[in-house]
């Protein structure tokens, strides 16, 4: 029970290996749903298709004996709306309350899904269900074209959609800036202006509780969560600091970016967090190049490029719109070196990306000969 009226509804999925089929998950996820009771019974959103027995028992215990009168559907993806067709067949009358672009993509799923009662609804529209109402309001791309999130002014609750979400099942103890911001930077990180529109609309409520469709239920500090939306979304750095990350062939190139880490904090930079991209997770390497206000990228040259690592680390962070770093090289060859010129190229596509001066070439071991252009790197990193 969130309210005497709002009642939880979801479900932690811990047996899913892969979230979206490629994000790793290792505490699992929550697909959340809400029910307002009201004169009106309203469920917000399902669950994904792995979940809909053990949600329809929740959804029905939940209404002790009631019908539903409306499913809204603020967003379509199927981690949220693949259970709707069950729902939709448990309970006939329930009418399905969504965007038009919603209602356009709902057969993309269900063939059957009979649309011809739903509601279609758009920014400012109101559903009354008694004391309660919901305010709907567009955030196209936060994180599909047709999402919607809705305000309920009686408890003053934003259900926020994905916007507000994380990484974890519910029962995990764990801080929620660290998986909410892998989760927001790559689930929605391309959105950033989507984002600040919405947060923009939102900044005008009175808010005491934020539901999200994964993740806790936010309570209490709520200008905590909106502070860091506001930084992520307008591509700010987080943490003031460097993100090291490093593909090596033979291990030299790792040494190189331990020594650059060790000569960093010997000039006093307190945070510096390092991932060997080959065996870190992609999805935090590429949180950590947003979080830091300084990233350094070091790898070995390889068949005439980059190692494959790094590329795929520059290929996500392009396609997430990254952006505003200060960004420093550091390349090895022992034979052409053209792993900075790479990486150069890649970044070009970039906005407001200043390179860092000077780059580092290794040609092989690490050698007293490069720790002064290690040491001035660290310097113009700190300038
Ligand atoms: Fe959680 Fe965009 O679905």
């Amino acid at each position: 029970m969130i309210t005497q009226d709002i009642f939880y509804l979801g479900v932690d999925d811990k047996t899913i290996d892969l979230f979206e089929g490629q994000y790793l998950v290792p505490n699992g996820i929550s697909y959340n749903s809400y029910l307002i009771l009201d004169e009106k019974a309203a469920v917000l959103d399902t669950v994904d298709a792995r979940k809909t027995e053990e949600y329809l028992a929740k959804l029905e215990q939940a209404l002790g004996g009631r019908t539903p009168d409306y499913l809204v559907v603020h967003h379509v993806e199927p981690d949220h709306a693949s259970s709707i067709q069950a729902v939709v067949e448990k309970y006939p009358s329930v009418q399905l309350v969504a965007s038009a672009k919603a209602l356009q993509m709902l057969p993309q799923y269900f063939e059957s899904l009979d649309l011809s009662g739903a509601i279609a609804v758009k920014d400012g529209d109101v559903l009354q269900l008694g004391r309660h109402s919901l305010t709907f309001m567009a955030a196209p791309m936060v994180h599909w074209p047709e999402v919607m999130v809705s305000y309920e002014p009686t408890s003053k609750t934003l259900f926020s959609a994905d916007g507000f979400g994380k990484f974890g099942a519910l029962d995990t103890q764990e801080e929620w800036d660290c998986e909410a911001r892998r989760y927001y930077f790559n689930i929605v990180g391309k959105f950033g202006p989507q984002v600040q529109a919405l947060l923009k609309k939102a900044a005008s409520l009175q808010i005491e509780r934020i539901c999200p469709l994964h993740g806790p239920i936010l309570e209490e500090n709520l200008g905590h969560y909106l502070n860091l939306y506001d930084i992520w979304s307008r591509y700010e750095p987080e943490t003031d600091g460097v993100f090291i990350a490093y593909a090596s062939l033979h291990g030299n190139t790792a040494k190189a970016a331990q020594k650059l880490a060790d000569i960093l904090k010997q000039k006093g930079c307190a945070q510096v967090e390092m991932a060997d991209l080959a065996r870190s997770d992609m999805a935090e390497a590429l949180e950590n190049a947003f979080r830091y206000s300084k990233v350094v990228l070091a790898a070995s040259s390889y068949n005439g490029g980059v190692m494959p690592f790094m590329e795929d680390l520059l290929h996500h962070l392009a396609a997430k719109n990254y952006q505003k770093r200060r960004v420093g090289l550091v390349e090895n060859g022992s034979f052409g070196p053209c792993a900075n010129r790479t990486m150069q190229q890649l970044l070009s596509g970039m906005k407001e990306i200043d390179l860092v001066e000077p780059a580092v070439t290794i040609r092989g071991a690490v050698k007293e000969s490069d720790i002064p252009a290690l040491e001035a790197l660290a310097d113009a990193l700190l300038a």
